[in-house]
């Protein structure tokens, strides 16, 4: 059948949900018409350390339409954190408004119940707070050095000897690169309509991980997982910040069952920067030694950054140094300080997007104090075998995505010298800079649901509580029921993100393609073996679906599927490569920069669907640049407050400040990855971006721009580097 070949795998057919998005009838979570609903409005803190000594509701209480004010004082009693559960768990409890500490500025300490999202807004201003302030609170990043703790996680890495590797070098650089605290900001607010029926729990939110989102109510409010149902259907973006099951949610579980009626809260704009986690601020320092001849001798990553006080996360950003390149002495580790700010959590390549700005730039200055083009440089310490973990990677094109990338942008045009290649007043500049992702898989379950029509065609429903966080993930799952029911994707259904459905991994770490197609594929192929079976009709012969059920002499069949990483999975190191090429502009007398253009290269297996793919990647871009452009929050130093708190403040890269963009993707299929051969492509796209510009600005005007975001301001004022002849 032709329409087969149009919607299966590898086709890049539209979005299947496109027509639900842009007519406004996909529902996000606070859009479901939920009857009898109330509206919450949380309260912040307005320190940064100390106490609760006294709160006045009495005012709030006499307004119309309030219902309820919650504090510590009346809220539920929850279950508090175990120990095990204060790092990254996903699933952990979210215990919120259980006493009268502060432990950061914004965090909750109260949330308003009212008729109306206008009476809850306006009460919740009513409400007032006494606090004793600690004058203890560690706010100041830069003052606070002498506070870092190595954390005991396991995460600090060595290998052969640093100082061996060092005392073997003909060249060596060491330098610091710093970015700073970033936001997601998906453009769906955090959002939760919670009720209570019979002793259960509804919900509907707006999660990356429904199963996770389910395990966390259960637990916070000791109640049967399933007892609690959460419905995800669509998300407008989470980029990580939607991973955790935040407090806004537990606030809205417990405020619906003191009230008796659905609860919904949204987290406004600018409690997205205070309480849905953030990308914490990282000191990375660098020190790299290499032979004249461009082999790496060594190679050491040290992170300082951040935690709260209360709780414990560590971004890890010297993954990429121990598995991209050939380097035998290696060297990574991990300092925080314990800082009254919230808890950074996971953020776009949590690890690779931060990580990979420090080692692809500190790669790029190795490579120009060698005298070597910085693609031979990179192509010379290629390893095939992942000396971290010390097996093979399961494939790795990163030597082809840079030369194929090279030969796209049209490299050989690139200027050795930095400030040779001008325009007017333009200083012209070529960078680039290679990224690599692991690309996990993780069990999935899934259904499908098959019903024989009137017009005699077979119409598939897929069902799995996997979530499409603005990524596709609907479109890729119809098409993969497509390719293995051989069925046109018009007589496809795909049912997401509801916890009644069979569980997934969820939309994260860039694992949700390749385990949902896998599971989905799973429940298709036992769904056609079952006919079969049924039959005794051999598993070899080709028999349409249609027939199968006619001869089966049933309308309705159902099968379920799971799918798991393999044991020959679990043997190698399983990751997607890409290499970015960015040409910049920078006006010679403002430090006014443009991108020109960029040109990505991916080798991320097979490629499902380029056009969502394309997406993918080119989102990952936009965040990479914004890195670079302007991306930064800046906390308030005397009261540890964010002094960025909205779209105006907190700014980001629009369409001209990207409009010369080109993705390649190598085709590829891993088939030690999974079945499929898919790898992940999320998280890629945003992984050494920010060094690909910062090299390009380097080549333009000779000056090293370690600091994030490079803004025109800084950019004027730094230095022509040591032994650029800039004239
Ligand atoms: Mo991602 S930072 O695992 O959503």
């Amino acid at each position: 059948m032709n329409t087969v070949k149009k919607s299966g795998v590898g086709q890049a057919i539209d979005r299947v949900e496109g027509h639900l998005k842009v007519t406004g009838k996909a529902k996000y979570a606070s859009e479901f018409p939920v009857e009898n609903k109330v509206y919450a409005q949380g309260i912040n803190s307005t320190i940064a350390k100390g106490e609760i000594v006294s709160i006045d509701t009495s005012e709030a209480e006499k307004l119309d339409g309030v219902l309820k004010v919650i504090t510590y004082k009346n809220a539920e009693k929850l279950k508090t954190f175990d120990k095990e559960m204060t790092a990254i768990g996903t699933d952990s409890i979210a215990p919120v408004l259980q006493s009268n500490k502060v432990n950061y500025y914004g965090e909750y300490v109260g949330l308003v119940v009212a008729e109306t999202f206008e009476q809850a807004q306006y009460a919740a201003r009513l409400v007032k707070f006494e606090y004793k302030k600690d004058p203890s609170a560690v706010i100041k990043f830069e003052e606070s050095r002498s506070k870092a703790y190595t954390p005991d996680n396991g995460s600090n890495y060595s290998r052969g000897d640093m100082q061996k590797g060092l005392s073997e070098a003909d060249v060596v650089v060491e330098q610091t690169y710093n970015t700073p605290i970033e936001h997601h900001h998906p453009m769906e607010l955090h959002a939760i309509i919670a009720s209570w029926e019979n002793g259960k729990v509804m919900a509907y939110a707006s999660q990356q991980m429904v199963d996770d989102a389910t395990i966390a109510i259960s637990s916070t409010f000791q109640i049967p997982k399933k007892d609690v149902r959460v419905v995800s259907a669509f998300v407008g973006g989470g980029f990580g910040s939607k991973l955790n099951l935040e407090r806004h949610a537990i606030m809205a579980v417990m405020a619906a069952k003191m009230v008796g009626r659905p609860v919904q809260v949204t987290v406004t704009r600018t409690q997205m920067f205070t309480n849905t986690g953030m990308r914490q601020q990282n000191e990375q320092k660098m020190r790299i030694g290499a032979k004249n001849d461009g082999m790496l001798t060594a190679l050491s990553h040290e992170t300082l950054s951040h935690t709260s006080t209360n709780m414990e996360y560590q971004e890890p950003c010297g993954m990429v140094s121990k598995m991209l390149y050939k380097v035998p002495h290696n060297e990574v580790t991990y300092k925080l300080i314990p800082m009254n700010i919230q808890t950074p959590f996971a953020m776009r390549a949590p690890g690779e997007a931060t990580g990979s700005f420090a080692l692809e730039s500190a790669m790029d200055e190795m490579a120009w104090k060698l005298k070597m083009d910085p693609i031979d440089f990179r192509i010379k310490n290629d390893t095939q075998t992942d000396l971290h973990e010390n097996r093979p990677f399961s494939s790795r094109l990163l030597v082809e995505c840079l030369r194929i990338g090279a030969d796209k942008f049209g490299w050989k045009d690139r200027k050795m010298e930095p400030g040779t290649n001008k325009k007017g007043n333009w200083l012209i500049g070529y960078g680039v800079s290679a990224a690599s992702r692991n690309s996990p898989y993780q069990r999935t379950y899934s259904k499908v649901i098959l019903d024989l029509e009137d017009d005699g065609k077979v119409h598939a429903t897929i069902q799995m509580d996997g979530t499409d966080i603005g990524t596709g993930s609907y479109t890729i799952i119809a098409q993969t029921a497509s390719e293995y029911l051989k069925i046109p994707v018009e007589q496809v259904s795909v049912e997401l993100g509801d916890s009644n459905f069979p569980v997934t991994p969820g939309s994260g770490g860039s694992w949700g393609a390749a385990s949902y197609c896998n599971g989905a594929r799973a429940a298709c192929e036992n769904a056609v073996k079952g006919l079969k079976d049924n039959r005794n009709i051999p598993q070899d012969e080709n028999v349409a679906l249609a027939e199968l059920l006619k001869r089966n002499q049933i309308k309705t069949f159902e099968a379920e599927g799971m799918a798991e990483p393999s044991k020959e999975f679990e043997e190698y190191s399983v990751f997607s490569f890409g290499a970015n090429f960015c040409e910049v502009w920078v006006d010679k007398d403002t430090g006014m920069y443009r991108i020109k253009r960029m040109v990505n290269v991916g080798s991320a297996g097979k490629i499902l669907n380029p056009k969502t793919a394309y997406g993918q990647i080119i989102g990952g871009l936009t965040m990479g640049a914004g890195m670079v452009i302007a991306e930064k929050t800046q906390v308030e130093p005397n009261f540890g407050n964010f002094i960025t708190r909205s779209f105006a403040d907190y700014h980001v890269p629009v369409n001209l400040d990207l409009a010369n963009i080109d993705v390649v993707f190598l085709p590829e299929e891993d088939k030690i990855a999974n079945k499929m051969g898919i790898k992940g492509i999320g998280e890629l796209g945003i992984t050494s971006v920010a060094a690909s510009i910062a090299n390009a600005i380097f080549n333009a005007t000779g000056k090293r721009m370690r600091d994030l975001p490079i803004t025109p301001e800084k950019l004027i004022e730094a230095e022509v580097e040591e032994g650029v002849a800039i004239s």
